[in-house]
């Protein structure tokens, strides 16, 4: 099982590295502008950073476009920042056709915003490297955030998808555990 840390915050990042137990990091527009970080080439020099410092680790990087020409065109430009940069894409219809696209390319993609099991599934049948469902945002509206996790661990080890299951939007230590018993392959 891989811990990765949510969070663009250096000083945080090198601190769970230095316990040994760190497998990547994931980011957001938000985690970046609560740093402080703002415009394209800042961000980016920031991803250098991190990815530096996690070593061998994925790094989730987030576009900032929201239609498919613009998610495909940026999705490039960070994957070849770094070869441990996997490409952040919301689950909408342009997303995950740009999913499909940039796999076809042999870039990593982590589908984001993934709030059911369907929209899961589309992420893995486009070939989506991660799916990241938010465990605490389901909760927040009396949904039930780890069964959507086994869900989907159920359904991808039935049909034999490679996808990996990134529980996200963890809140407290017994969300971490759940998602150890269900099967998560990461939490972040
Ligand atoms: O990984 C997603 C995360 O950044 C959102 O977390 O706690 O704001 O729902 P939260």
């Amino acid at each position: 099982m891989k811990f990765f840390i949510d969070t663009a915050n250096l000083k945080e990042i090198e601190e769970a590295a230095s316990y040994g137990i760190l497998d990547g990091v994931t980011t957001n527009p938000s985690l970046m502008a609560k740093e402080g970080i703002k415009g394209r080439d800042a961000i980016r020099n920031h991803y250098k950073h991190i990815c530096e410092i996690v070593g061998k680790g994925d790094v989730s990087a987030e576009v900032l476009a929201t239609d498919y020409n613009g998610m495909v065109a940026e999705g490039r430009e960070l994957a070849a920042l770094n070869g441990n940069i996997v490409v952040k894409i919301p689950c909408t219809p342009d997303g995950i056709r740009a999913i499909h696209t940039l796999t076809e390319e042999n870039i990593r993609t982590n589908c984001t915003l993934v709030f059911s099991l369907t929209q899961a599934l589309l992420a893995a049948k486009a070939g989506a490297t991660y799916v990241s469902p938010f465990v605490g945002r389901l909760d927040d509206i009396s949904e039930d955030g780890i069964a959507l996790i086994e869900d989907i661990v159920d359904c991808f080890a039935r049909y034999c998808y490679a996808t990996e299951v990134l529980a996200a939007s963890i809140r407290h230590p017994q969300h971490v555990y759940r998602c150890i018993k269900a099967g998560a392959d990461v939490v972040t």
